[in-house]
């Protein structure tokens, strides 16, 4: 009896996916986009990988919570998405609740008193830069050329040009996976190189930004250009997920790659960029599969030639790399 009424776990998994959909739906408001098996690989950088079982873009706070409570309830895995630069996701997809603030609700940019500025965790980094220039608002230039908004960057500690996304942060509000919402400042706040403690299982909705200073827009705009030159000449155009790995402390990925000769190695589509050596590249139609491979095949030979363990930096959507490299 009781091995004819247990069923596989594919099922159950399907079950529990089903109640989750028929419980959450109704409570949520119609701005609020919901869809099953939405495919994630268009919303990436890179451009590679499959579907999200559940994808919502809450178009609130409380359509938010509402997702994460009835996911909650059932123990499925909830993932955020943001600008989707920082990632890579699998050829399958993934099977849980992939949550993006790209709702225009959560792109908010507003001047306080102070000189500070409250942002919404959707806005883009490139967005926040523009609308900082003509706020006249210095200090933001650094993150310019980052392709990400500003939920991913805070939860990265996104960086670039020597600064990083908490130089910037005077405090952040975010929600738990329990839906409790709280606001925490940057010296509550465990932040280390591509790191945010906190922003581990909890949420970033916003936070307040102060700006190093306030200039002339056009001081800001020649900072601007000097930034974008440097990037234009050294970074690839193609699409990449950003820096594939971290930089080993006191040493640059790029250049043991470089120094270990993979500069166009191949597997598929998957290419060690030519410009720098720290980006995969998709070269046309690179799989999830191919730019793995070549993952494994970089660490191997650069340990070989280097003695270096190199450990990535962009994020294995669903899966950790400790168990596939
Ligand atoms: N280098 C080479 N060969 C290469 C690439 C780089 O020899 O193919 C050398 C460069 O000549 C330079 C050194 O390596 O002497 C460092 O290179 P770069 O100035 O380009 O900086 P990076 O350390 O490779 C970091 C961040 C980037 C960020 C840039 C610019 C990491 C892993 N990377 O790159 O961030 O845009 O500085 O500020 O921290 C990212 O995190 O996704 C990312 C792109």
């Amino acid at each position: 009896m009781s091995a004819v009424s247990k069923l596989p776990d594919l099922d159950v998994g399907e079950a529990r996916w089903s109640d989750f959909i028929a419980a959450v739906r109704p409570q949520l408001t119609p701005a609020t986009r919901f869809t099953e098996r939405e495919l994630l690989g268009p919303k990436t950088t890179m451009r590679v990988g499959g579907p999200a079982r559940v994808y919502a873009e809450p178009a609130g706070t409380e359509d938010l919570r509402q997702l994460l409570l009835e996911a909650g309830r059932r123990q499925l895995p909830v993932l955020m998405l943001g600008r989707g630069s920082n990632l890579l996701v699998p050829d399958e997809g993934v099977d849980g609740l992939v949550i993006n603030l790209g709702h225009e609700n959560w792109q908010k940019f507003e001047p306080l008193a102070d000189g500070r500025v409250r942002v919404g965790a959707g806005l883009r980094l490139k967005n926040l830069c523009g609308l900082a220039i003509k706020a006249g608002l210095q200090g933001f230039e650094f993150l310019e050329g980052i392709p990400g908004n500003v939920g991913g960057a805070l939860r990265m500690n996104a960086g670039a040009m020597g600064g990083w996304m908490f130089d910037v942060v005077e405090e952040v509000e975010l929600i738990s996976r329990q839906g409790e919402v709280r606001v925490m400042k940057k010296a509550e706040m465990h932040v280390d190189y591509r790191h945010c403690a906190e922003l581990h299982d909890a949420i970033a909705l916003g936070a307040v930004l102060k700006p190093a200073a306030s200039a002339d827009a056009t001081d800001i705009r020649r900072q601007l250009d000097v930034y974008q030159k440097k990037r234009v000449e050294s970074q690839p155009r193609e699409p990449s997920a950003g820096c594939i790995f971290k930089n080993p402390p006191g040493n640059s990925a790029g250049r043991l790659i470089d120094e270990a000769g993979l500069k166009g190695e191949r597997v598929g589509d998957a290419e060690v960029s030519t410009v720098h050596a720290n980006f995969i590249v998709n070269c046309g139609h690179a799989t999830s599969a191919d730019i793995i491979g070549l993952v494994r095949k970089i660490r191997a030979r650069v340990k070989s030639a280097k003695g270096v363990d190199l450990e990535p930096e962009v994020l294995l959507y669903g899966k950790e790399w400790k168990d596939i490299l």
